[in-house]
């Protein structure tokens, strides 16, 4: 099949490369592009390891052929760091609140928390089981995941408000 020029942003940067149109972004991300943050678990739209953000919205990349990724903003766990390097709020709660243990599904975990937080930004904990219900973790029992995603919440939502003694 003969390949297709496929130019994206990827975490900011624009891209480029060939490909056939029917490769899965996961593996022009992680095969053309060396960028492996997203994981490929079960290929079939079940896990959720390879969730990226794309266009706004979180996307399963082994359900997006590079062809339909065309002329994407695409963002994936190492686009979320600070604009320092260092771990953003989510990442850091994550980490603070044991969000993880063989840290498989933790890249899409994030991606996906990352964008239902922009979605909803103060959930309640069954609204987070539910809009983080894509992305399986075979680890944790999740309880140390919604603990985070709330944690999280709950800081971000504190930067974001004035002090009163402002
Ligand atoms: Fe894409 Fe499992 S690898 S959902
Ligand atoms: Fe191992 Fe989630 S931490 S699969």
């Amino acid at each position: 099949m003969s390949k297709m020029h496929v130019k994206l942003t990827v975490n900011g940067a624009a891209v480029e490369g060939l490909a056939e149109p029917r490769t899965l972004l996961i593996h022009f991300l992680r095969e053309s592009l060396g960028v492996t943050g997203p994981h490929v678990g079960c290929e079939t739209s079940h896990c959720g390891a390879c969730t990226v953000d794309m266009d706004g919205r979180s996307v399963k990349s082994c359900t997006v052929f590079v062809a339909q990724a065309q002329g994407a903003d695409v963002t994936t766990v190492e686009g979320l760091v600070n604009a320092d390097g260092s771990l953003s709020v989510l990442q850091e709660m994550f980490r603070e609140h044991h969000g993880l243990q063989c840290g498989f599904c933790t890249p899409g975990m994030i991606t996906r928390a990352h964008r239902f937080l922009q979605e909803n930004p103060t959930p309640t904990e069954e609204e987070v089981r539910f809009g983080m219900a894509g992305n399986l973790c075979r680890c944790t029992g999740y309880q140390n995941i919604v603990k985070a995603i709330l944690a999280a919440a709950e800081m971000m939502n504190a930067q974001d408000t004035p002090s009163s003694a402002e």
